[in-house]
């Protein structure tokens, strides 16, 4: 007996997620609804990836959950909005939004919903529907075997050479011509680049758990000239006059690929390199996406520590949060194919009420700009626009490859920009090194994104930088200079110290960089939390404008890369802002006074 209720259970949540199921504009022959158009094809998977022809996939028992996303309407006026929202003057400055008023403004049309669901019955896939929380998109969770027969696709395992890793991908698949204009993109088909994201962490060395005792002479207190440790970065960025104990609002750091942080390092850290006596030494993991939070983790990862441990040597008693993101692996066999991470990332931020947002996260992740989609781009850069206009300062790392490693699309050669870098509605740090003076860190990411346009509130420093800069003559031709330009903001990159495993090592990347500028905002954000304003939210328009004069210019230096393939590669940090350095280091004093009279 208890068996029918499964189905009368799956009736009832569809028809009360969609009550206009049959309405009148949504009919459609059936006929139409086999009447259909390639939607995507590939002539062969992307680089790296291959077919695994030994791999036994059992298409009625494997299973997907494909996200049909539906079209949008409104965005540029959202986004519009969410610019006004973040400029520092405009009445409409640090009014966010909670999210219903977001979904209102870009919710698709009704007849896109009803077109989908009219075509999901045809094919008898209604029950297995649902619609996504935010009404973006349609879930459907089916067999392999039921999703080839709905988009014309024929699915097989890939692998990625070298990594053991396995998808579940196929090169083409059709959706219903009159489905066109209403669904912009069904995942996972396609886009094979889930796992080439990759943290941004590029050297690891060992170094004595007393290193920084042994200093000789240090221009900056606490910076042994060999390695970065809290006392350093505190001093190098004048956060030394800030004693007060500060509690208010919430530090977010992003964490993926089974990077566990581990609580016992932490502990070591702190108690060897902590800067503030007063602050904090814990944090907490919240799992997203099916992740998971081991509190002994066998083997932490050093992304996770790196990001943990100056994320809470900087915050003083502000709660951290590690968020650890699942949904990396597709597992083959068991279980079900889900998306890359980045849109359940995203979902599982916009889903959160005000109250439980951090104020500000950290993102050390990244992938060639190149290899991803760009529906897919520019869906994961609109959500970031909306956390944004949810009042969440985002910083992301540049990426460690300067100006790029394989620097060649086609027969072309091209500087290889990175993602979500590029994206506009996300604060993007670049790297230094040193520090008589601060200088552009060689491998530090920088450049113009190949897919975004260059966003109005960089205009005016880009075209100055493009008319009067002499440096990058020979390069011209590498780049597109139209293009969103990053990094907008830098920080010290090389020779971090951390703590894993309980033995201290020297960490090196734009990961570094990150969470150091970032738990700096933290700071300005609770601090506005403590005296009654809003948080920053989304922060360039604030940066390039009242906020640079906080910033300490980078101008010397430069990022290089591209060996062997285009010589004399690469950006110089000058005077004013640059593809190097963007606006320059944090002078943590300065912005504090500026963030509060914003
Ligand atoms: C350069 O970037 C702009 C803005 O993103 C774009 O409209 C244009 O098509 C790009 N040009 C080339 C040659 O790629
Ligand atoms: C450091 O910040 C303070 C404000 O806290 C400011 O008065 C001082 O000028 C800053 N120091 C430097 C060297 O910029």
């Amino acid at each position: 007996m208890h068996l029918s209720i499964l189905p009368l259970l799956a009736l009832a949540t569809s028809s009360c997620a969609f009550p206009a199921l049959f309405g009148r504009s949504s009919m459609r022959k059936t006929s139409e609804l086999f009447d259909t158009r390639i939607a995507e094809s590939l002539a062969y998977p992307p680089n790296g990836w291959e077919l695994d022809e030994n791999a036994v996939l059992d298409k009625d028992t494997s299973m997907i959950k494909l996200r049909i996303h539906l079209e949008q309407q409104g965005m540029s006026d959202f986004q519009d909005l969410a610019m006004k929202i973040a400029t520092p003057g405009h009445e409409l400055y640090g009014s966010h939004l909670p999210q219903h008023a977001i979904n209102a403004m870009i919710a698709p049309k009704d007849e896109s919903r009803d077109l989908v669901m009219n075509w999901l019955d045809k094919m008898g896939v209604k029950s297995q529907a649902s619609m996504a929380p935010r009404g973006d998109a349609i879930l459907v969770e089916a067999s392999v075997a039921d999703v080839e027969k709905l988009l014309g696709a024929e699915y097989s395992v890939f692998e990625r050479t070298g990594y053991g890793e396995t998808v579940i991908r196929t090169l083409e698949y059709s959706l219903p011509k009159v489905l066109k204009g209403h669904v912009s993109f069904v995942q996972p088909t396609t886009f094979f680049g889930l796992r080439t994201m990759r943290s941004t962490i590029s050297e690891v060395k060992p170094v004595s758990l007393d290193t920084e005792s042994v200093n000789a002479v240090e221009a900056v207190t606490g910076c042994s000239g060999s390695t970065i440790t809290p006392t350093c970065l505190a001093n190098l960025y004048n956060l030394t006059s800030s004693t007060s104990t500060q509690t208010a609002g919430l530090m977010g750091v992003a964490g993926f690929l089974q990077e566990y942080a581990s609580k016992s390092d932490l502990t070591t850290f702190m108690s060897k390199y902590k800067y503030f006596s007063n602050g904090a030494d814990t944090y907490t993991c919240t799992a997203v996406n099916s992740g998971s939070c081991p509190t002994s983790p066998s083997s932490p990862g050093a992304e996770a520590n790196l990001d943990v441990q100056y994320a809470r040597a900087l915050t003083k008693d502000i709660p951290n949060v590690y968020y650890s993101t699942g949904g990396s692996p597709p597992w083959l066999g068991t279980g079900t194919n889900t998306n890359e991470p980045y849109l359940e990332f995203l979902d599982y931020f916009l889903a959160l009420d005000s109250a439980s947002l951090p104020n500000t996260l950290s993102i050390s992740y990244g992938d060639d700009e190149s290899t991803v989609p760009l529906y897919y781009a520019t869906e994961v850069c609109n959500l970031f626009s909306q956390l944004g206009a949810r009042g969440v300062s985002v910083l992301v790392a540049a990426g460690d490859s300067g100006v790029g490693t394989s620097c060649t699309s086609g027969s072309t050669k091209t500087f290889t920009t990175s993602f979500p870098a590029g994206c506009p509605w996300v604060t993007t740090v670049g790297g230094t090194t040193g520090n008589t003076p601060e200088k552009a860190w060689t491998d530090g990411g920088g450049g113009f994104s190949e897919i975004f346009g260059r966003p109005s509130y960089q205009d005016s420093v880009v075209s100055t930088w493009l008319s009067t800069d002499t440096t990058h003559s020979g390069v011209t031709s590498y780049f597109n200079s139209s293009g969103r330009a990053y990094p907008d903001i830098a920080a010290q990159a090389t020779n971090f110290v951390i703590v894993i495993s309980g033995s201290a090592v020297a960490v090196t990347g734009t990961s570094c960089s990150t969470p150091t500028f970032a738990s700096l905002v933290q700071l300005l954000n609770s601090d506005r939390i403590a005296s009654g304003k809003s948080g920053l939210g989304f922060l360039n328009p604030w940066l390039y404008s009242t906020g640079s004069s906080g910033l300490t210019d980078i101008t010397s230096g430069s990022i290089t890369g591209c060996s062997g393939v285009i010589s004399g590669a690469g950006f110089s940090a000058v005077s004013g802002w640059d593809p190097a350095t963007g606006l320059g280091t944090p002078n943590y004093g300065k912005l504090l006074a500026l963030s509060q009279a914003t």
